[in-house]
């Protein structure tokens, strides 16, 4: 079963005096499968907000359909299984962590006992149990996201919606989140989270989609995106003769004098193979060589059509 699945998934604004149409999600085909982490990767302003917000039933799209854990996106009830994240949470400062999740949990219909139990476990889930007891305001902004996150998981949903859920973080506390959702995975749940920071979706993430400008421009595992990259090799070579310069110039591969090596950039298996053997042939000496993959983020700033 998809636990997401949108089939033509549009939404449009239209603002101000003129109505000026903003195609915030475009034609949008997004499956997300049962227990795991897709990372919904784009730029500011790309739609990510807004598919969430659709998803979640809190706007209705312009046109198109969407399922969530195999049903129609628009029943109530779906929501009971299901932990959300938003992206700019209120919490009301003046609560110490515990009430503030106790209140989730009333919010739920969590029986006393039943919160009690919960609101530790998350807690530790979260590694908050030390602040149980302070009040919000004197949160850092890491310990308000992990809260946030302990808040979405209180109904213990199959599938967690978070979006910008490492937004302002330290790279300390892009890891603990990092984690927190790695043991969701664990827990056999379902990840669905929006960021623009690449190495967090790299790190952890089962498949990626990248939106552009309410378009999706690239959808699928990392490494298979980051294979359909073009490849080049580096290799380094010493005591190569001239001769054997010469005939790696003339197989047309790209030859630099650094010092006493050389410097031969292969593109291509085949490439690569022809240049060993005659680098082997000629009695040079292999030092380094260096398979160079497109990056996660060079595809995401290719895809974003920016030139670099
Ligand atoms: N309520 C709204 N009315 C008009 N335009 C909107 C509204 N909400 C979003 N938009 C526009 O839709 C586009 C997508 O916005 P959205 O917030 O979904 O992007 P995002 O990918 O979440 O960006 P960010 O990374 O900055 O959070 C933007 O051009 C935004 O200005
Ligand atoms: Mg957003």
């Amino acid at each position: 079963m998809d636990v997401i699945r949108t089939e033509g998934l549009c939404k449009t604004f239209y603002t101000g005096f003129l109505r000026k149409k903003i195609p915030a999600v475009v034609d949008l085909n997004l499956t997300v499968k049962e227990n795991e982490i897709f990372g919904f990767l784009g730029p500011n302003g790309a739609g990510k907000t807004t598919t969430i917000k659709l998803l979640m039933g809190l706007i209705y799209p312009t046109s198109g359909r969407a399922w969530v854990l195999g049903r129609d996106y628009r029943e109530v009830d779906i929501r009971k299984e299901i932990g959300f994240l938003p992206e700019n949470p209120y919490f009301y400062e003046y609560l110490t962590g515990g009430e503030f999740l106790n209140f989730y949990g009333q919010l739920f219909g969590l029986t006393k006992m039943e919160r009690e139990k919960r609101i530790e476990e998350l807690l530790d889930l979260v590694g908050l149990r030390e602040a149980k007891d302070l009040q919000l305001r004197k949160y850092s902004k890491g310990m308000i996201q992990r809260l946030g996150i302990a808040q979405a998981l209180i109904n213990d949903p199959r599938l967690a919606i978070f979006d910008e859920p490492v937004s302002g973080l330290d790279p300390l506390g892009r890891k603990e989140i990092r984690d927190v959702l790695l043991r969701l995975k664990d827990e056999g749940k379902t990840v669905f989270f929006s960021t623009h920071i690449i190495p967090d979706v790299e790190m952890i993430c089962d498949r990626v989609g990248i939106l552009n400008k309410g378009k999706m421009v690239a959808v699928g595992k990392i490494d298979e995106l980051i294979r359909t990259g073009s490849k080049f090799t580096e290799i380094t070579v010493t005591g190569l003769s001239r001769e054997g310069l010469e005939e790696l110039e003339k197989l047309r591969l790209k030859v630099k004098q650094l010092g006493d090596k050389v410097l031969v950039t292969a593109e291509g298996d085949e490439k690569v193979n022809q240049a060993v053997d005659l680098i082997k042939g000629r009695g040079g000496r292999l030092i380094s060589l260096i398979p160079h993959k497109e990056t996660l983020e060079e595809i995401f700033i290719k895809e974003m059509g920016v030139k670099h």
